[in-house]
């Protein structure tokens, strides 16, 4: 196990396209997640995509329980997703505020698609699907962008709504 540090916005790593998993419970694998979810929790992260620790290769955390980041947020159960697809189940888009790891100490105001169907697999490669409402669904719509080399500011609509948290309390 071992927590790494989170790339910067700005590092040309965040900005490819993620390459896809073909091997399923291999050595590698595993240990990339344990990492993920060592950097996630000593980070107080909603979410982590590999690329942010320096792999390009499509596998996403997220998970939230309590979590002191987002004190108003819903929880979120605890999900390894790899090779994600995500379907849109309705037009209908909600602003929320976002942070990112990589992007410390900033939020912005973003659209995301309110309800969502992601699939994927998990870590031994079973394929599963799930469906998903509100910021449950704007996590996965962030964390998986980091697979497309997006950024959340890139989502932005009125970058007025782009602010330090610490101005914004
Ligand atoms: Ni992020």
């Amino acid at each position: 196990m071992a927590i790494k540090p989170v790339l910067r916005m700005g590092n040309p790593l965040l900005l490819q396209q993620a390459r896809a998993i073909t091997d399923f419970d291999s050595h590698e694998l595993n240990a990339l997640i344990r990492d993920m979810q060592d950097t996630m929790r000593a980070e107080d992260g909603a979410g982590l995509a590999a690329p942010q620790i320096g792999e390009s290769v499509r596998v996403v955390i997220f998970g939230v329980d309590k979590n002191p980041r987002y004190p108003d947020a819903e929880a979120v159960p605890q999900t390894i997703l790899i090779n994600p697809t995500i379907t849109t189940l309705s037009d209908d888009m909600d602003e929320g505020w976002e942070g990112c790891l990589s992007l410390p100490g900033l939020r912005g105001l973003v659209p995301r698609y309110r309800h969502i169907k992601y699939s994927g697999f998990d870590l031994y490669g079973n394929a599963f699907e799930v469906e998903a409402t509100g910021f449950h669904a704007r996590v996965v719509q962030h964390e998986c962008d980091h697979l497309d080399g997006i950024l959340y500011p890139q989502r932005i609509k009125d970058l007025r709504q782009f602010a330090y948290t610490s101005e914004l309390l």
